[in-house]
This record gives structure tokens, C-alpha cells and sequence, in this order.
């Protein structure tokens, strides 16, 4: 059958410390425990989509180390079409070190290793996965060259999640993706204004990135959900609460569980409003920050 959600992007492991509070520059702090994760932006977004039942695929690169296949087998296990998953030969995976304080916030530091490798060829190689995918989903710990040949090749719908956040951002990135997401700290950096944390300052953080090129811009705001606008309704902002959550363990991921789940929804519902998938995204987001982990707080359908 037909892949519904492609995700061409990074693979990442992630080597989480739970601490009682974030380390200041040169302190050394006792955490409280230590965990291993399958993490990366990508695999997470497409683990996101294929655990709420979405045909999904992942275009990535990892090592040729222990992390690289045990990475490949879980991918397997989680359903994802792994054809396009390469172990390359005398690269390392991709590895985060992540801080986690007992009030839910965290740190993360990439070396990404293997996920520079993928490139322009390897939309090429994937072409038939290009050409069946619904939804195609996009972040920036990969080469950014490699992403917006993705996205010139790609026909369907495009979700660029731009994270991390560039300095420069090349406003073809803006103007190919169908769907531009990004959060709060991503929306200043791109903007250029000090804040992004009331609903105010993100409708005019979405104004200033429709200004930079995007068609539609998804701005999500943590436990105040999202707000998006679309350059084809100027001035016109709207705002998704999220549910309320009693206790935030970890957020890590939280945004990659939501793009997953806008990208799974866009593909099954196709006939649904922009606003009733954001907040079926919030949803998910906001049930993978009671649990914690990246991939393993992430809801099944
Ligand atoms: O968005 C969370 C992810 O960012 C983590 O899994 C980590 O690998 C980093 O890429
Ligand atoms: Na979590």
C-alpha cells in the first residue's frame, strides 16, 4: 500500500539526564537519573504519525555503529518503511545529550554525525516514495540544501518544521513549504524580536513569517496550544488552545508529536479544517509531556 507520510530527516540518539533543576554554565549537578532514547526530529515525527496509524516512511542517515542498527530494528519494529534508511560506512549516528529538570523543561545539545550525510541524491534515490506520499515532512538537522530539493520534488503536502532555528533562514524554504512550524524560541530567533509568548506576539511573529515568504505558519506555544495564519487570509490569525495537562514530566519531543500528528492527520482527513488538526496535534503533544522520553511518551491510536 501507499506510504501517507514522508519524512525525509534526521535520526538521532538521545541520551537523557533527568536532573532536579538546568545546570548554569560551568556548574556541576547530581541528576537523579539516566535513560537511552530513539530520538532525532525525523524518525521522531515519523514515529509520531505511524504510531497513530499512518503508512509512513523515513529517509535518513545513521552510523555504521551499535546506535545504527539497533536505530534500524526499532524503526522496523515501530512500522516505518525503512528502504531508505542508510547505515553508512565509517560515519557515527547521531547523538543529543539532553538535561531534563523535574519541572518538565529541558537542554538539548546535537552532534549530529551521520544526518550531514544525506543530500540532494538521496531525494533521487527515494523518488518513487516522492511520488506516492500524501504528506511530506521536513526539519533542519540535515543539510538544508538536501531539504529543499525534498521540497521542490515533492507534489502533495509539505510540512517544514524549521528546527532547530537557523540564523539565516533562505526565504525558499519559507516559500516552498505548504505548512511552516515552528515554536516560541524559533519564531524569535527568525523574527528577530526578544519574546514570542503571548498569543499577541505570536500573531505577530506569523505576520512577519508570512512577510519572509510562508504561505501557512503554525506557531505552537507549549500549554497555550497554537496560533496560524496564511498569506491568502492577511491579518487573519487564529488561536487552538491545547488541553490542560495536570503534571509536565518532560516535553522533550512535544513538538515532533504534534508535526507528526498534523502530518498524519492531514493525510487520513484530508476534508478536515486546518483548525481541527491543530487540535488533534495539541492533543497528542500534550499527552507525550505527561510521560517521559521522546519516542516512549508518544500515544498509539
Ligand atoms: O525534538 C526533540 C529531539 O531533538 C530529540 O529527540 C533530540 O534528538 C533532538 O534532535
Ligand atoms: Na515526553
Amino acid at each position: 500500500e501507499e506510504i501517507e507520510v514522508l519524512v525525509f530527516g534526521s535520526a538521532i540518539i538521545d541520551f537523557i539526564c533527568y536532573t532536579p533543576r538546568l545546570p548554569k554554565a560551568g556548574e556541576t549537578l547530581h541528576g537523579h537519573k539516566f535513560q537511552t532514547g530513539y530520538g532525532g526530529k525525523g524518525a521522531n515525527q515519523c514515529v509520531a504519525a505511524a504510531r497513530l496509524g499512518s503508512r509512513t516512511a523515513l529517509v535518513a542517515k545513521l552510523g555504521d555503529d551499535s546506535f545504527g542498527s539497533d536505530y534500524l530494528r526499532q524503526l522496523r519494529e515501530e512500522n516505518v518503511n525503512v528502504s531508505h534508511v542508510q547505515q553508512l560506512t565509517g560515519q557515527s549516528t547521531g547523538i543529543a545529550q539532553i538535561a531534563v529538570s523535574d519541572d518538565g523543561e529541558n537542554n538539548i545539545i546535537i552532534v549530529v554525525g551521520a544526518n550531514n550525510q544525506l543530500s540532494a541524491d538521496d531525494v533521487f534515490f527515494a523518488k518513487a516514495l516522492f511520488g506516492e506520499a500524501m504528506v511530506l515532512v521536513c526539519q533542519l538537522e540535515t543539510p538544508v540544501a538536501a531539504t529543499l530539493q525534498a521540497l521542490r520534488c515533492f507534489k502533495g503536502v509539505s510540512i517544514v518544521n524549521a528546527a532547530p532555528a537557523m540564523e539565516q533562514t533562505p526565504r525558499e524554504l519559507l516559500e516552498l513549504a505548504n505548512i511552516f512550524c515552528v515554536n516560541e524560541s524559533e519564531a524569535a530567533m527568525m523574527t528577530g524580536v526578544a519574546s514570542v509568548s503571548s498569543i499577541k506576539e505570536a500573531n505577530d511573529a506569523c505576520k512577519r513569517l508570512i512577510e519572509m515568504g510562508a504561505n501557512t505558519v503554525i506557531l505552537t506555544l507549549g500549554p497555550l496550544g497554537a496560533v496560524w495564519g496564511a498569506k491568502d487570509s492577511p491579518g487573519k490569525f487564529q488561536h487552538v488552545p491545547a488541553p490542560h495537562v495536570n503534571k509536565v514530566v518532560d516535553t522533550t519531543g512535544a513538538g515532533d508529536a504534534f508535526i507528526g500528528a498534523l502530518a498524519h492527520n492531514l493525510a487520513r482527513f484530508p476534508d478536515r479544517t486546518l483548525d481541527a488538526h491543530i487540535a488533534a496535534a495539541c492533543e497528542v503533544a500534550s499527552q507525550s509531556v505527561q510521560l517521559p522520553g521522546t519516542q516512549s511518551s508518544f500515544p498509539r491510536a
